[in-house]
């Protein structure tokens, strides 16, 4: 085979494409109830907003950006992630000064990350994710969690649970790298390279290390919520009662850092039956990092790969198909015309209709109607179609009545709606 898809990226179709636009349709609508309105950005932003935003100290932007020189030899990168997109897009167009707080947006599309590609890993991914962005309270990073997890309950995820910890403040924080420092200050030497960068970096970063020896140093490593300001705290105990109220399931998991460098207070993943799924939480000087005002803001994004896999091994796809309502079926070579004629109608009745435009025998239109996955099948042919009548069949129950063609809306709503569509 002369070409290949690069290494890391997939070719998306049929039941596939069909599973995700499912998943973004439910995504889109679940996000609308709550107030949010879709956002796009550009996939190819200027570097720096990644590098100012992301984090320098970050493994996405330290290892897996890719980062390029255009034509005009202007570094550019195609986003490993949205947020920092959104956030340059509202500070460029003023939005914050324009527009209600909190401005509430989500969005959906690839991203890219240069990842050794592995199960569920690809380096052209699929992100979905919602910002909200202009007010800093623990009310509003509460309902934002409730939204991940009302997302994933409206897509059949049943058993959920939000693993949450709290970053704390900027004094925390600062508190708290102080004591990794020392800490990991007296293991380094025995640590691997990434680490000894991460120490000078942001030894928060380490807590995130996957080889195994250093694994075991992370464990005895001192915990987050021993640093935390008094204000710190209370706001986490405020967040934790919120979703007590709201009636979401968490446990505070105080391993929990995050791979990102803008985080402040609350970080959270929301884990099903079948592990983590979405990953998000607070930023406070995210904004003003990139030359903005002081806004704070929330939000999580989730890999739409994993989830669409997830949900295709636990047989949660079943509402995502667009099968075919109505295979027409003409009999004879002069009933071609009508067949799509009274395909066509159907179709602006909203049902999903095709008919075999090259002709053909019965016995085949059934085979290939089968293989199209249609629920019905129309019959139009001889001497009923000079009475005005045709026969639908169903597909399944092969149960076949005449229906009249001067009533097809009528006839097709009863039998096809009838069918619980
Ligand atoms: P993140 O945890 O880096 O957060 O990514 C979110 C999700 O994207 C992950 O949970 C994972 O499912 C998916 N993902 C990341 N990398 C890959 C990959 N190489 N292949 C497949 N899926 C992947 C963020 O990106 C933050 N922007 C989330 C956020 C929004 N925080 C606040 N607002």
């Amino acid at each position: 085979m002369p070409y290949i898809a690069v290494k890391g990226t997939k070719d998306i179709y049929k039941e596939e494409a069909e599973a995700y636009s499912y998943v973004e349709s439910v995504f889109s609508s679940i996000a609308s109830l709550y107030g949010y309105h879709e956002y796009r950005t550009p996939v190819l932003e200027y570097t720096e907003v990644f590098q100012r935003s992301t984090g320098e100290s970050s493994d996405i932007v330290r290892k897996e950006m890719y980062t390029f020189l255009d034509k005009g030899n202007r570094s550019v990168t195609l986003r490993p992630e949205f947020t920092a997109g959104i956030a340059r897009s509202i500070l460029e167009n003023k939005l914050y000064a324009s527009e209600d707080l909190p401005l509430k947006v989500f969005y959906y599309g690839p991203a890219f990350r240069y990842e050794r590609p592995q199960l569920g890993r690809y380096r052209q991914f699929n992100q979905a994710g919602v910002e909200c962005i202009g007010v800093n309270s623990a009310e509003f990073d509460a309902e934002t969690i409730a939204l991940a997890t009302s997302i994933l309950n409206a897509l059949g995820f049943k058993q959920l649970k939000v693993k949450i910890n709290s970053l704390g403040d900027e004094a925390s924080r600062n508190a708290y790298r102080e004591a990794l420092k020392h800490y990991f200050g007296a293991h380094i030497d025995s640590m691997c390279e990434d680490c000894k960068q991460r120490l000078q970096l942001n030894p928060l970063r380490i807590l995130d290390c996957k080889v195994p020896e250093d694994q075991e140093i992370v464990k005895g490593a001192p915990k987050m919520g021993d640093y935390l300001s008094e204000e710190s705290k209370a706001r986490f105990n405020k967040t934790l009662s919120i979703l007590d109220d709201l009636g979401v399931d968490y446990e505070i998991d105080d391993g929990l850092v995050r791979g990102l460098d803008y985080y402040s207070e609350v970080v959270f993943e929301v884990a099903s039956e079948y592990g983590a799924l979405v990953g998000g939480g607070h930023y406070d000087g995210l904004l003003k990092s990139l030359g903005g005002p002081d806004l704070s803001g929330v939000g999580f994004a989730f890999g739409e790969d994993r989830l669409v896999s997830v949900m295709k091994d636990n047989n949660l796809l079943l509402n995502s198909k667009h099968g075919l309502d109505v295979y027409v079926m003409p009999i004879g070579e002069e009933n071609v015309n009508k067949a799509m004629m009274l395909s066509e109608e159907i179709r602006h009745y909203g049902y999903a209709a095709e008919s075999p435009l090259n002709g053909g025998k019965l016995g085949s239109f059934f085979k290939k109607a089968i293989r199209r996955g249609a629920k019905f099948a129309l019959i139009i042919g001889g001497d009923e179609l000079a009475q005005g009548i045709a026969q639908l069949k169903n597909l399944e129950s092969q149960e076949q009545v005449s229906i009249k063609l001067n009533e097809l809306e009528k006839e097709l709503n009863h039998y096809l709606d009838g069918e619980g569509e």
